[in-house]
């Protein structure tokens, strides 16, 4: 194997993503708590890395000395705003804090204003199905802003507008457990709305602003020659992927069940936030009404986490990559999430470096690529997968809150000090894909 090293662009931003009801405990007063409550959950986030009570320090001083320089992590609506005519000032400047504690370790914030959680009072009102939570969001990103401006610049709006409108719409596994791809449809038409609104007024507030929202990015694959199973690929990636992307390149949303204007949507991104994790496999199922007649999987070969909730596919964030830069040349691009469950961490060293050699591949067409944050920094609550998976660059038991450092977390900090991934790194952490990544 020849020596070399995969480099990046000086400056290039190096992170790990959370978000606050992962990882701060005692979110009680947002509809994921109660969900928690009602049963769904595999478990519940109880104390979660217990962030709210100060151990943010304590893991920033880990991802400062890994050698990251940047940080994603999210505010809690619930918090800020836990009833319409209440701000709350202590919770706002515990966000300070945090941001204060980024800026002493040189690190970069990244906010994201939206990850999966509402308030009670939103949720009781119909969530985002009720046309008031354009301003209601609107009111809570202006009140946000203006308070933590002072040390941050970089906003995502909304995170995975789409996984939250299908899992709690469609899916079923996501508060409010519903099954009507109408009604999901009707939910990301209001998230795209809220995300215009709240692009202009970020940019009224701080001027130097960079705004964007953080696509959940699936490419898909049919599973066959059959024209049905292409016909199926086709609808079933549309209805994921396109509804923000369409909107935003056009201002018109594009839906499996009919187009919308939305033209106040065009252009309202600074950058685009892509999280990658796989690519799905797809072919026509009559069985499956609720999800159009689609069903996706991996195929049988492929390399799984050990949930089989992911399959190590790098080419596809390379095509992820691709797909984003065709389609807004000039963008700026920023992986604001990747990574894989694996608690043993048997995967994650080969998945690490392999996502990352394919980031490189596409850096190197000068594609503006400027950050990657991996998900994520410390074991935390994944939903209603509770805590039967792992993607912390660290373990975490929860109920000791002891954090124990994997294999993982070496390498990732080996590449955010190199800014670059070395044929050495390969053959400490991963040999067994040295030949693959480094070709004689
Ligand atoms: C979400 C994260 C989640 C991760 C892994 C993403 O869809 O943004 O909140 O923890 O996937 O499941």
């Amino acid at each position: 194997m020849p020596e070399a090293t995969y480099h990046f662009p000086r400056g290039f931003l190096w992170g790990a993503a959370t978000a606050a009801h992962q990882v701060e405990g005692n979110t009680t007063n947002n509809q994921w708590w109660k969900w928690e409550q009602e049963g769904h959950t595999n478990g519940l986030s109880g104390l979660a890395c217990n962030w709210w009570n100060g151990r943010w320090r304590e893991d920033f001083d880990r991802a400062a000395e890994a050698g990251q320089n940047a940080h994603r992590f999210s505010v809690e609506w619930s918090r800020i705003q836990p009833a319409p005519d209440r701000w709350d000032e202590d919770a706002l400047e515990r966000y300070r804090a945090m941001l204060r504690g980024l800026r002493d370790r040189n690190m970069t914030p990244l906010i994201t204003l939206h990850h999966f959680t509402d308030p009670l009072w939103v949720y009781e009102q119909g969530g985002w199905e009720n046309d008031q939570i354009i301003s209601w969001f609107e009111r809570f990103v202006r009140k946000t802003v203006d308070a933590l401006k002072e040390y941050c610049t970089l906003w995502v709006t909304i995170n995975e507008p789409n996984i939250y409108a299908l899992s709690g719409y469609v899916g079923g596994t996501f508060p409010p457990g519903v099954n009507d791809v109408r009604r999901a449809m009707r939910v990301q038409a209001n998230m795209i709305r809220a995300h215009a609104a709240s692009y202009r007024a970020i940019h009224a507030i701080q001027r130097e602003s960079r705004v964007g929202y953080a696509l959940h990015y699936r490419p898909m694959v049919a599973r066959s020659w059959s024209p049905l199973d292409h016909l199926m690929r086709s609808i079933r990636y549309n209805g994921i992927n396109m509804a923000f992307p369409s909107a935003i390149s056009t201002g018109v949303m594009k839906s499996p069940l009919g187009n919308l204007a939305i033209p106040e949507a065009r252009g309202t991104q600074d950058f685009l936030g892509i999280n990658y994790y796989s690519q799905d496999t797809v072919w026509f199922d009559l069985r499956n009404p609720k999800e159009l007649f689609t069903r996706s999987g991996y195929p049988s070969e492929a390399d799984v986490s050990e949930n089989r909730f992911i399959a190590n596919i790098p080419e596809g964030f390379y095509h992820t990559l691709e797909w984003a830069v065709k389609t807004y040349p000039n963008l700026p691009i920023l992986v604001t999430e990747n990574g894989v469950e694996d608690s043993t961490d048997r995967l994650r060293p080969r998945y690490l470096a392999q996502h990352i050699h394919q980031m490189w591949r596409a850096v190197n067409f000068n594609w503006p690529i400027k950050g990657y944050f991996h998900w994520t920094l410390v074991d935390n609550f994944e939903w209603e997968r509770g805590w039967t998976q792992r993607f912390g660059l660290w373990a975490l038991d929860p109920q000791t809150q002891k954090r124990v450092k994997r294999p993982s977390a070496d390498l990732y900090a080996a590449i955010c000090k190199e800014n670059g991934l070395s044929s050495e790194m390969v053959q400490t952490y991963c040999p067994e894909v040295a030949d693959t990544l480094f070709p004689t």
